[in-house]
């Protein structure tokens, strides 16, 4: 077992980061595919909280290599910003390695993306603001601009020049706003470079020699399988591939080199932004998810839209993904609850979906069908096994494997590291063949 691929099943924050960590103590290589800095990715070891947004999840790991692959946006500001509060915490970042061929994400991006929301008013997508659209629009139009572009100022500035005569006319003439200045982006632009220079190279080389090398490699989604910009609920989506597919294409690697895929799944759903969400709950439970998962946005800060389980969708991402196994987390948060849902199906027009399904109008209006289950007052968050977990919690994993028809490996029943219940050995024997290293310390 070489390249393991961990994607989001649900709408994004289902705790990959803290997932892709633990994980990290078992790997060589860590490599983030799709998506910028819309992602926010939360780490928890000891008393330190480390988000990330651009970097991969094993970095705290001294000797991981962790890979920022030609699919990922990169906004330099910000990837810098991360570089220097993780070097000031003590951790190595010397084992960064950023694709030649990922695109950048400009000033303008940023600008375009909020001035698009704005102008599509209650209509709004709900994004991070982060110039995501508007990059990969860019890239799929031919005039992005890349990072190997950084470490040649005259072609730099030729397609700085050429994007920005275009991007100022919308921005001036459909916007009614300020034009952005060449200069001054051209100058903080040949900062960036220097800074982040040492770290660039083709990382589909790097990544297809340690698969070839029978190394470990992981491979961090971000984002979630909803938000796909083909499968999710479009337009409600990110723009890219978040899906297991999206490594080959954000990471330069075969699909006949991908081992396993892994689906992170919360178990209840959380959404931010607006679109559709069959078993959203507005009232009490909502706020009592929200409150106890403390779910609010890791790069925005956004209250999380919360509910209740969703397995009609999960279906759906397990087939899209071609899931081998689920690692539940956020189990603790439903502790306390009386009773526990999870949907089965959507009631619409006199129909009953037990799929998702074909057209998007019906996930806007059906009404979810509930299994309802007892469920359990207990503190689970220091149970670190299975057996020890109070039985309704047992049932509810056992529920959840016995629709999805896929076991659960891991259940997380905390933020921090440690707080891990291993419920599949087999994906621990063969993700976790690889010798332990030493805990870190920071
Ligand atoms: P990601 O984007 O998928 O990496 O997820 P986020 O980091 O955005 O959101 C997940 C949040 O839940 C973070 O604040 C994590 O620290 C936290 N978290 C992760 N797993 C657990 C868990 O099992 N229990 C609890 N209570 N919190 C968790
Ligand atoms: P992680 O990796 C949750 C959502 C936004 C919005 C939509 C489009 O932390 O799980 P974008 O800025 O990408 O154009 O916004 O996608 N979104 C996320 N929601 N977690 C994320 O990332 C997200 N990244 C984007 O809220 O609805
Ligand atoms: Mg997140």
């Amino acid at each position: 077992m070489s390249a393991v691929v961990i994607i989001g099943s649900q709408w994004g924050d289902e705790g990959k980061g803290r997932i892709i960590d633990l994980l990290s103590n078992h790997v060589d290589m860590v490599v983030r595919f799709q998506g910028g800095d819309n992602a926010g990715h939360t780490v928890v070891l000891g008393d330190k909280k480390f988000k990330l947004h651009l970097i991969p999840s094993g970095i705290l790991y001294p000797d991981v290599i962790c890979v920022i692959g030609n699919g990922v946006v990169i906004n330099p500001e910000v990837l810098i910003a991360e570089l220097d509060d993780l070097e000031k915490k003590g951790i190595n970042i010397s084992n960064l390695r950023i694709s030649c061929n990922a695109h950048l994400v400009m000033p303008y991006h940023i600008v375009l993306d909020k001035a698009g929301e704005h102008r599509l008013g209650k209509s709004k997508i709900g994004t991070t603001h982060k110039g995501i659209g508007p990059v990969y629009e860019d890239k799929a139009s031919r005039s992005g601009i890349r990072i190997q572009d950084l470490l040649d100022p005259k072609i730099f500035r030729t397609k700085l020049e050429e994007s920005l005569k275009f991007k100022n006319a919308v921005i001036e003439k459909v916007y009614n706003m300020e034009p952005l200045d060449l200069e001054e982006i051209f100058t903080k632009y040949r900062k960036y470079a220097d800074r982040i220079e040492k770290y660039i190279v083709d990382t589909s080389f790097l990544t297809n020699k340690a698969i070839n090398e029978n190394k470990k490699v992981l491979f961090e989604g971000a984002q979630g399988t909803l938000l796909d910009i083909d499968h999710g609920t479009y337009p409600f989506v990110t723009s890219s591939s978040t899906i297991s597919g999206g490594v080959c294409i954000g990471a330069g690697v075969g699909p006949g080199r991908i081992d396993e895929a892994i689906a992170i799944t919360k178990a209840y759903v959380t959404r931010v932004g607006s679109g559709p969400f069959p078993t959203e709950e507005e009232g009490d439970i909502g706020n009592y998810l929200r409150k106890k998962g403390v779910e609010y946005g890791t790069t925005t800060g956004r209250p999380r839209r919360c509910g209740w389980l969703d397995i009609v969708a999960l279906k759906y991402s397990v087939m899209i993904n071609s899931i081998d196994s689920i690692v539940i987390t956020k189990l603790d948060v439903l502790s306390g609850l009386k009773n526990i849902k999870i949907c089965t199906g959507y009631k619409h027009g006199g129909k009953i979906y037990s799929s998702l399904p074909p057209h998007q109008t019906i996930l806007h209006k059906c009404e979810p069908i509930y299994e309802e289950f007892k469920g359990w007052d207990e503190d689970i968050s220091t149970v670190n096994n299975f057996g020890e977990l109070p039985e309704n919690a047992r049932s509810y994993i056992e529920k959840i494997e016995g629709m999805l028809k896929v076991p659960v490996s891991l259940i997380s029943v905390g933020a921090e590291r440690s707080r891990i219940i291993v419920r599949d050995e087999s994906l621990v024997q063969r993700l976790f063949k690889q010798k332990r290293r030493s805990a870190l310390t920071v």
